[in-house]
């Protein structure tokens, strides 16, 4: 195969659900939403979780943005997890990922099943104002990339996580390999502790 080769043209179709699709291609899965082909996730962003997020996830975790559940199944094979509560704003993205089976995945995410995933239909932002439950952990992926567009919702998404946190708990985003360097700096103060 040359290196010229795409997901969406070259690789398979393998689930579909309205306006969500997950492609396998090179035995990696590439999740698109809406029209076109609009990228949101890619099954090798494993190695960038596990990077990112390393031992951080515990206790009761929560994650705002689904999309092929790499993230989620990372955070819930953490040893300190207890549970996790799984955000996803688009339903068809939740339907999708419940057509996966664990054999489309290339990457092993053979995971403790005793541990508890509970995948809610809502709006990340709404749902942490809402709710009067408090979690160790928040993981905020609900982004494409980091920038002037983004940073606003962004920053928003972490002070409703931040009214969502316990006293000694740990609110992180994921970060873009490619943000642009005038961003990088504002992005990671969002999470600082006051
Ligand atoms: C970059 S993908 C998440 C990738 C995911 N971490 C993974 O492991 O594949 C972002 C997801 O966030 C969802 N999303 C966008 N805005 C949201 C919101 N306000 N609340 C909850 N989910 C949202 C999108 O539909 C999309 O599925």
């Amino acid at each position: 195969m040359s290196s010229g080769l795409i997901y969406f043209k070259d690789g398979e179709l393998i689930v579909k659900s309205g306006e969500a699709r997950i492609y396998k291609f090179k035995d990696e899965l590439f999740l698109e939403i809406g029209q076109g082909h609009n990228l949101w996730a890619l099954e090798s962003e494993i190695s960038d979780y596990i990077w990112q997020l390393n031992d951080r996830p515990r206790g009761t975790c929560l994650e705002i943005g689904l999309g092929l559940g790499v993230a989620s199944k990372y955070i819930l094979s953490c040893r300190r997890v207890n549970s996790l509560t799984t955000l996803e704003l688009n339903k068809d993205v939740i339907d999708v990922y419940k057509k996966l089976e664990q054999e489309d995945y290339n990457h092993d995410f053979t995971i403790f099943p005793e541990k508890r995933h509970t995948i809610l239909n809502a709006d990340g932002l709404i749902y942490m104002y809402e709710t009067k439950q408090k979690f160790d952990f928040v993981f905020i992926d609900c982004y494409k990339a980091i920038d002037e567009d983004t940073l606003p919702l962004i920053a928003d998404m972490v002070i409703a996580a931040k009214s969502v946190i316990k006293p000694d708990g740990e609110v992180v985003g994921w970060f873009d390999k490619a943000t642009p360097d005038g961003f990088i700096e504002v992005f990671y103060k969002l999470f600082e502790k006051q």
